[in-house]
């Protein structure tokens, strides 16, 4: 009898210790991130005029309210480049999302923790305040939601679980001071860390560009090329800011929260849509799922990625697009040249090829650019390089000094 109950104890202390040994598979390797006496403004800011009404109202009243907390988006700064965030302590957000390149990574794939590199370009983070579809599939409707998706990404950040990231930075001398002066509690909880990193994403804002600039002087400094760069990204002819629209340069259906319906395709938006990727019946009622500003810009015949479906991807904002090569959701073009010939050139046909670029007949219409008209839209993008945007440090890696 003796014998069962020991043997029954030692099994006991098996489990204990087996789930001792796993909570200490939680490696800590601290560094403390230096910050500032009193917070950064995070919540400073205002967007100039030529920011349409409609986005701005998403700010007041839309999915974004209760916009910015300065000692929130401190902790949210915090984990942004806290390696710890990542299973083996060597990926943060800010690794693969780098300040200097506007926040996106300067190669087609991006390294996660463990060397697997990801199947899509790193975006650049951009005005995500004025934004409501993430990612390349758009799938993703609000930064709260999307803050720790790359977390528990088996490339990205191969963290098991968000409690298990709670009770790892419960351990560090640091977040339990963090936590408190964000939300009055020493607690580490994921609901505190999903709100902070999306706080500080929203604090992410941009529009100091030389465009801005022109916007309030009349373009006086824009040279030739890049005033007929200007004119033709808003012609009919180019048509881009049809689609990279808005003060935002990005999807128009930024402002869809005001009603239901998305302005950009016209759909009905379903709160509750779960990601379609594809309906290969042609017949389905689905056959032409909810665009959430995204658009097939005819770059292949076949998508391997088929992104929100069909080939269709998300519109993406074109602030600072001169520093966040290289381009397209799988970093294909190096250049804007590169991307500038594909609308010239190079537009494949496919069925859910964008109406834009449809001949009359049906086929496709390529845009059949000049070598001037060419230079003069690059010369334009590159007018919407922020360079306060990319050097202020409070948007900065706060481990680096
Ligand atoms: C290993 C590289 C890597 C890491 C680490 C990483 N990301 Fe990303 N990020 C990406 C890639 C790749 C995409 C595009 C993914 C897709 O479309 O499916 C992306 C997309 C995004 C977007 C969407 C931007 C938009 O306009 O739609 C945001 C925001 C973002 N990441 C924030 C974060 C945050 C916050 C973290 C840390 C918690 C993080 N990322 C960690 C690579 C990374
Ligand atoms: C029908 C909508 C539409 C039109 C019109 C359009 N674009 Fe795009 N644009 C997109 C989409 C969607 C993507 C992303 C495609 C992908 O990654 O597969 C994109 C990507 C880009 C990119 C790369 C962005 C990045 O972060 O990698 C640039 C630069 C760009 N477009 C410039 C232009 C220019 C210049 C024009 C006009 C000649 C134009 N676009 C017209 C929808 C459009």
């Amino acid at each position: 009898m003796k014998k069962i109950i020991f043997s029954v104890s030692a099994l006991f202390c098996l489990v204990i210790m087996y789930s001792c040994q796993s909570d200490d598979n939680i490696q800590i390797q601290e560094q403390i991130p230096q910050l500032p006496e009193t917070a950064f403004k995070y919540s400073d800011f205002t967007f100039p005029a030529h920011f349409p009404e409609a986005l701005v109202l998403q700010l007041e009243g839309g999915v974004h309210s209760g916009l910015v907390d300065d000692d929130v988006a401190t902790l949210g700064r915090v984990l942004f480049y806290d390696k710890q965030l990542s299973l083996n302590n060597t990926i943060s957000c800010g690794s693969c999302h780098k300040q200097t390149f506007a926040f996106a990574d300067p190669v087609a794939g991006s390294v996660g923790f463990q060397g697997a590199v990801t199947p899509r370009n790193a975006m650049a983070i951009v005005n995500p305040i004025l934004n409501n579809n993430f990612f390349w599939d758009s799938r993703v409707r609000s930064a709260e939601d999307l803050a720790l998706e790359p977390v528990q990404n088996h490339i990205e950040m191969g963290m098991e679980s968000l409690d298990k990231l709670a009770m790892k930075l419960e351990r560090t001398s640091y977040y339990g001071d963090l936590f408190e002066q964000a939300f009055g509690t020493r607690a580490i909880h994921p609901e505190g860390l999903s709100t902070a990193l999306a706080q500080f994403m929203r604090s992410m804002v941009s529009y100091e560009s030389k465009f801005d600039k022109g916007m309030e002087n009349d373009f006086a400094d824009f040279t030739p090329l890049e005033l007929a760069g200007k004119q033709l990204f808003f012609s009919e002819k180019a048509q881009c800011s049809s689609c990279h629209a808005n003060g935002n340069f990005a999807a128009p259906d930024g402002a869809f929260f005001v009603t239901n319906i998305d302005t950009f395709s016209g759909d009905v938006i379903d709160p509750n849509d779960p990601f379609i990727n594809d309906f290969p019946g042609g017949g389905n009622p689905y056959a032409q799922p909810q665009s959430r500003g995204t658009a097939n810009i005819g770059l292949d015949v076949i998508y391997e990625d088929k992104g929100r479906s069909r080939g269709k991807f998300k519109i993406p904002s074109l602030r600072n697009i001169a520093l966040t090569g290289p381009y397209m959701h799988d970093g294909r073009f190096g250049t804007l040249e590169e991307v500038v010939d594909h609308y010239s050139d190079n537009i494949q046909p496919h069925t859910d090829l964008d109406t834009k670029f449809r001949a009359p007949g049906g086929g496709v219409a390529q845009m059949g650019f000049t070598e001037l008209e060419k230079r003069s839209l690059v010369a334009f993008m590159e007018t919407l390089t922020d360079a306060n945007f990319i050097k202020d440090e409070k948007f900065s890696d706060p481990f680096e000094n």
